[in-house]
């Protein structure tokens, strides 16, 4: 691309800082009773909303040649399968947030012929923000960040989603679970994919799984695992995570979860 894309992830660190700060203004005053239900179990409150249309306002001007692809619906369906996309989570871990849990983030992804190219992911409540581009690394504020060293599955911190909503596959999972939890250090349930992602960038987690998430949940992170030396494919070790929702990133042992998940995930 011509674009400059390390200045405009710098550019984007600040947007991004922007919306977060807006967000946790309003955490202080959060009011319950202005919590919408879109789905089962899928919360949306006026925060996720506003902070969406401020990042889309400054993103235009940003990128006036890029589309949209976005959780609330600001620009309508304004993607362009074979340009530039930003790609917006406003607010990951609404569930948390509404809760008072402080484990929640902004992630802006930006993607090339659907593949993801830029990201930063804000975390208001540590002051973190990661951020990463194609070809130039992936940071924390700003350290250059790298996955964890380990090389084995049974030396592993892993952190996963468990299913909320659209329970078809859930046996599965839970069997994927039960057998995780006798092979590895143990498992974490965050309640942001985003932030599970940074963290996999950092070496905090050795690897994230989850099934059934959307683009917008791991565009940034996706970019942060590869640029922090990390692997990320879908539950089949392909490429098809981004679209299709099941996604596998970790450091070395990568393809060791790959095969315990598959092993299950294909029966
Ligand atoms: C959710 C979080 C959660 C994951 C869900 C996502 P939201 O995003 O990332 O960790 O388990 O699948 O939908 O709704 O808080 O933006
Ligand atoms: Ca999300
Ligand atoms: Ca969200």
């Amino acid at each position: 691309m011509s674009h400059d894309l390390k200045a405009l992830t710098q550019q984007l660190v600040g947007i991004t800082r922007e919306a977060g700060a807006f967000i946790h203004q309003e955490a202080r005053a959060f009011d319950r009773g202005r919590i919408e239900y879109k789905d089962l179990n899928n919360l949306v409150s006026y925060v996720d909303k506003e902070a969406e249309k401020r990042l889309v306002e400054r993103l235009s001007q940003l990128l006036p040649e890029a589309g949209f692809i976005t959780e609330e619906g600001t620009t309508g369906e304004q993607s362009d399968p074979n340009g530039l996309n930003w790609i917006i989570d406003p607010l990951d871990g609404t569930t948390n947030f509404i809760h008072q849990l402080p484990i929640f983030c902004v992630s802006v992804g930006l993607t090339q012929h659907g593949k993801p190219i830029a990201g930063v992911i804000f975390d208001g409540n540590r002051n973190e923000v990661f951020s990463a581009w194609e070809g130039g690394g992936a940071y924390c504020n700003d350290e250059q960040i790298r996955v964890s060293p380990a090389q084995k599955l049974a030396d592993s911190l892993i952190a996963t989603g468990f299913p909320y909503y659209r329970f078809e596959g859930m046996n599965k999972y839970l069997d994927i679970l039960q057998s995780l939890m006798q092979k590895t250090h143990g498992l974490r349930r965050l309640g942001s994919a985003a932030i599970d992602l940074a963290y996999v960038a950092c070496g905090r987690f050795e690897a994230f799984y989850e099934y059934n998430l959307n683009s917008w949940d791991m565009a940034a992170g996706v970019v942060l695992v590869r640029e922090a030396g990390g692997i990320v494919t879908d539950f089949y070790g392909g490429d098809e995570f981004l679209f299709r929702g099941d996604v596998i990133a970790g450091c070395a042992m990568q393809p060791e979860l790959v095969a315990a998940i598959r092993d299950y995930w294909d029966r």
